[in-house]
């Protein structure tokens, strides 16, 4: 073999590698991760978005208006889970943690929110299924950000 075919085996084991890295987590099965194409979970996450959040979260996901300013109760609004907002800044397991147990395991001892928890009202696979359809709307350029973040979260 020439000394160029090597250079040219070895630049496409080093591709291979970093492909396979990133298959890691794109599994669908790995975690709570969520992504997914499967066209009949879309559309199960959508309906049980317009069913379950979109009161609050916007049928549009847009957020409650002013959603960065306090509520006069004190509490926050909800918040978009488009690109606008900071859902895809949070890894897959805390976007879990959060719609099966509601905020309170990820904020400070006494707060309070109006974000209910789900995990009496929905399956496992069903909130799955909710993130997937939110992540779907997300341009690809933040999913891309989004799966850094993942994989930040998973040590790399
Ligand atoms: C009664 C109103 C209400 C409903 C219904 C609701 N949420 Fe929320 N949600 C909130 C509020 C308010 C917050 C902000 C929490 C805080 O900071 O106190 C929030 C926060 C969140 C967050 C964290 C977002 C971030 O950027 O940190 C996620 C994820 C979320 N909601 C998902 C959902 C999903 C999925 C549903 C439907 C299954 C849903 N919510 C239904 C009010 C609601």
């Amino acid at each position: 073999m020439t000394r160029w075919a090597w250079i040219l085996l070895a630049a496409l084991a080093v591709a291979a590698s970093a492909a396979l890295g990133w298959q890691q987590i794109g599994l669908s099965s790995r975690g709570n991760w969520f992504e997914t194409n499967d066209a009949a979970v879309l559309a199960q996450g959508r309906g049980i978005y317009d069913r379950y959040c979109a009161s609050c979260h916007g049928t549009k996901l847009e957020g409650q208006s002013d959603w960065t300013k306090r509520l006069p109760s004190g509490r926050m609004p909800a918040p978009p889970h488009d690109a606008t907002g900071h859902t895809w800044h949070h890894p897959s397991d805390v976007l879990f943690g959060i719609v099966k147990e509601g905020v309170g395991k990820y904020a400070p001892a006494g707060y309070e929110s109006d974000m209910p928890a789900f995990g009496g009202t929905l399956s496992d696979a069903q909130i799955r299924a909710v993130l997937a359809y939110i992540r779907s709307t997300w341009p690809r350029e933040v999913q891309q950000r989004h799966e850094a973040r993942e994989r930040a979260a998973r040590g790399g």
